[in-house]
This record gives structure tokens, sequence and C-alpha cells, in this order.
């Protein structure tokens, strides 16, 4: 992703109240902030880029609570952007890198964990920084409910073949999977992410799985 700074970065994100600044503080409590009495599905984007997956989904799906996970606070600031703190008050954000999510959600806190378009890293020598490396299933599989998944989305054909592998050997089954989600079953239900619509304008085929702990 191009990274153009945005001068008022620590503003936004100090004054957003879509922000929860300290997430390790609401470990274990992230229902407490609803939507309602009794929210629906925790979802988590992790690496949410600009926010345009979480804002879609989270007015697509009201009863549930969506928080996006970005580790770069520049991109955060935009996510901040798209979002309407009049409109959109069951989605969060929280500047956070995957591999200490730990110190944020409680054992079984997540329903869904969505990896959009995460970082290819093609060389092997940057392998565990894969979104779906050894380094980060046992985290997932602790986070996630009884009842968890995750879903990924990717254009890249190396990443989907090393995470179905990698899922397969983490202790996950994958029970959705497609080359092609714009043609599948699955594509009705489809809400893009920023740069889904930007490979499909490249006439790029989307790779798309869901998998749940075994
Ligand atoms: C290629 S972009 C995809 C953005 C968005 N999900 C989409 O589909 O449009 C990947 C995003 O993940 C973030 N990211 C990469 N590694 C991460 C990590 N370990 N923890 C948190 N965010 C990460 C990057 O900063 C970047 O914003």
């Amino acid at each position: 992703m191009r990274i153009r700074y945005l001068k008022n970065t620590e503003s936004i994100l100090g004054e957003s109240e879509l922000i929860i600044r300290d997430p390790a503080a609401q470990k274990g409590m992230w229902r407490a902030l609803g939507p309602g009495a009794s929210p629906g599905r925790l979802c988590l984007e992790i690496g949410c880029g600009k926010g345009r997956f979480i804002r879609d989904m989270s007015r697509k799906y009201p009863q549930d609570l969506w928080i996006g996970a970005e580790k770069i606070s520049t991109i955060l600031a935009r996510a901040v952007k798209q979002l309407d703190p009049e409109i959109d008050h069951n989605v969060f954000l929280i500047r956070q890198e995957a591999g200490k999510l730990g110190d944020c959600f409680e054992e079984g806190e997540i329903d869904r964990i969505y990896l959009n378009f995460s970082d290819p890293w093609p060389k092997e020598k940057h392998a565990k920084r894969r979104l779906t490396s050894e380094r980060f299933l046992p985290l997932y599989r602790r986070l996630l409910s009884a009842k968890g998944e995750i879903r990924l989305k990717t254009d890249n054909d190396a990443l989907f073949a090393y995470s179905l592998l990698s899922l397969a050997q983490g202790g996950f089954r994958v029970e959705e999977q497609t080359d092609d989600l714009h043609h599948s079953p699955w594509a009705k239900e489809n809400v893009m992410t920023e740069y889904e619509e930007n490979f499909t304008r490249m006439g790029k085929a989307i790779h798309y799985l869901r998998a749940v702990p075994i």
C-alpha cells in the first residue's frame, strides 16, 4: 500500500471516539461496547487498511460488533475518516500489530477473523510475517469462540496456496473455498474491500476461503 502521511494523524486518532486507545483495557469486555444489550458476533478485521470493508460490513450487519485492527497510524487515521460516529455505533478501530492481539482479546472472545488482502510477503525468509503463518494461527485458535471462523480473501495465488496448507497444518478445516469469488455461490453476499475493488478492476480473480478450528 502506498502510504501518504496524513499531517493530522495524531489529532485524528487522539480525538475520535471510534478509536479505542487502550485496547488491552477492553480485554474480555468488548461486547459491553454494544451494539445493544446483547450484540451478535464479534468480528475482527486484521489489517483493516483504510476501513472501507469494515464500514460497509458494520452497516450491513448492524447487530454485530466490528473491530478493525491496523498497525500503521496514518492508515488508521484514514479509516477513521471513512466512518461517521453519528451512524457507526457498532464499529471500533485499534492501532495494533496482529501478533499483539492476545493482549487485547480474551480467549474465545472473537467470532470471526477477517484477513483481507494481507501482505503476501513473497520471500521465503519473510514467511513468518504472513498473517496465516504458524506464528499467528495458534493465536487465532485461542481467540476464536467455539463457533469461530477465519474468512480470507486475496488476489495472490502463492499466499492462498500457502494459507491452505498452513491452515490445514495449524488445526483448521477449510469449509468454503474458491479461486474466483465473484463467480461463486458466495458472490452475492460478498462485500468488496478497497484492494479487492482495485484488483478486480485490473481483471484479477479473487481467492476466498472460510476455515474453522478443529
Ligand atoms: C494490503 S493492505 C489491505 C487493506 C484492506 N484489508 C483491504 O483489503 O483493502 C494490508 C493492510 O494490513 C496492514 N497490516 C499488515 N500487517 C499487519 C499486522 N501484522 N498487523 C496489523 N496490520 C497489518 C497493513 O498496514 C495494511 O494496511
